[in-house]
């Protein structure tokens, strides 16, 4: 009986992986805020698919509550895929320390808090799976978001250095660096297509290089080829750049 959690499931990635792994026959612990409002999709996973699925209320920012979450599951997940996140408004992250904070907990300090309790266990048994999902504002940092990209550059590093622990133990880290994600909350119209994915698209992606033991995928080849260019450039030209 093999259990995935997925915390931050009650958005839309979090549900079409939900669904991906449901249809694998994964059995799946769904974990965030108001988390019964996702009762039906509860249901109708467990219908379809004759797995189990638990609902577990949970606030990635409730440090203190972390350890507790964890020992509340009985059959402890193979796999965790942490896809909370918060994108603040931009002007707000810089002036009001709260949105600075929350924006630092959910993306960065929520993960480090979760990951270092389950990670320790999949260390000693040398099982178990760990899937971050990141950004490419996390790649380097812009002025237009930089509050947002550094908690995700945090949350970068952090999973490579996981990654480099765990790998002795035989687990994988997968770091998924994505570009615009279309959802309904943020449409990103007008967008050029090849830099949208649907969350459906990108928890296919995300499914396939977890199998495939894949240690950091991005959105699309486009995203790729688009941060390896702004990533090797100089700083001097790069401090002058709008973009
Ligand atoms: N949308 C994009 O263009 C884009 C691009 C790159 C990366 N990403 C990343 O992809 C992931 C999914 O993003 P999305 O755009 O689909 O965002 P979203 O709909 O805002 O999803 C974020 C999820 O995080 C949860 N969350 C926020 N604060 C939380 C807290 N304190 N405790 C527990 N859960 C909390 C939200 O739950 P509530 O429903 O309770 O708020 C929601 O389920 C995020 O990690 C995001 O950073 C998104």
């Amino acid at each position: 009986m093999k259990y995935v959690l997925i915390i931050g499931a009650k958005s839309e990635l979090g549900i079409e992986l939900a669904r991906l792994y449901a249809s694998n026959q994964y059995n799946l612990y769904l974990a965030g805020r108001s988390i019964n409002d996702l009762q039906d999709e509860a249901d109708y996973l467990e219908r379809t698919f004759s797995i189990k699925v638990t609902l577990s209320n949970l606030d990635v920012t409730d440090f203190i509550s972390h350890q507790k979450f964890y020992e509340s599951m009985t059959i402890k997940p193979i796999g965790v895929i942490y896809a909370a996140g918060y994108y603040p408004n931009p002007f707000s992250a810089i002036t009001n320390w709260e949105e600075s904070a929350n924006t630092i907990s959910v993306n960065y300090a929520g993960a480090v808090s979760l990951l270092n309790i389950i990670s320790e266990e999949f260390y000693q048994y040398k099982l178990g799976f760990i899937v971050g999902i990141a950004s490419v504002s996390g790649v380097r940092g812009r002025a237009k978001n930089y509050i947002y990209g550094s908690s995700k550059a945090a949350l970068i590093a952090y999973l490579s250095g996981l990654r480099n622990k765990l790998d002795k133990s035989k687990v994988n880290v997968l770091t998924v660096i994505s570009g615009y994600v279309q959802t309904k909350k943020s449409p990103k119209n007008g967008l050029s297509k090849s830099l949208v994915i649907h969350p459906k698209q990108l928890a296919k992606k995300i499914f396939i290089a977890q199998q495939e033991q894949k240690s950091i995928i991005y959105s699309s080849y486009v995203w790729r080829i688009i941060m390896f260019i702004i990533k090797i450039l100089p700083e001097s030209i790069f401090k002058k750049l709008n973009i």
